[in-house]
């Protein structure tokens, strides 16, 4: 059974394509593609089909990672199909919560930053309003906290 890990935030154009796109590359990188199933949406109506940011896609290509996602919003499905949600934010989280039923059949909601042993903080900041660092930054958080996940899930397989 491939382990389904889904990434959350509001547009699904900035931070969580970059996510997965990540994610994504890590597993390719320790073999383990037939072992997950990987996907980002947004919670809003925004950026449904949309490609990614311009400015979150340039930055990922100049640090060697190419997003390949269109926008898609999140629906109640996903709570069932995935067994990991990955918050991007203390809003995303409170928005998913809004649509769980709690009925014991839905995924583990985690905030992504969980995973990053350099936080200093709970949330990956939104950076589609802000200046072009914000994308490196939140590259730096993601990448971070992307391959300590991937490891903490590779062992939770194992068990
Ligand atoms: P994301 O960033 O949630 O990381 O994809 C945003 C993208 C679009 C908007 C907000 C945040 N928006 O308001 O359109």
């Amino acid at each position: 059974m491939k382990t389904k890990v889904l990434f959350v935030c509001l547009g699904n154009i900035c931070r969580s394509p970059l996510a997965e796109a990540l994610f994504s590359k890590h597993v390719l990188d320790l073999g383990l593609v037939n072992e997950f199933q990987i996907d980002s949406c947004g919670t809003s109506n925004y950026h449904i089909g949309d490609y990614p940011d311009t400015r979150s896609y340039q930055n990922a290509l100049v640090n060697g990672v190419r997003i390949e996602h269109r926008g898609r919003q999140l629906t109640y499905d996903d709570l069932i199909e995935y067994d990991y949600l990955l918050a991007m934010d203390r809003s995303n989280l409170a928005d998913i919560q809004k649509l769980t039923k709690q009925d014991g059949k839905e995924g583990q909601l985690l905030m992504m930053r969980e995973f990053d042993p350099g936080a200093n903080q709970i949330d990956v900041p939104d950076p589609y309003y802000g200046g072009d660092n914000g994308f490196q930054e939140v590259f730096e958080i993601l990448e971070r906290s992307t391959s300590e996940l991937v490891l903490h899930l590779q062992k939770r397989r194992r068990i």
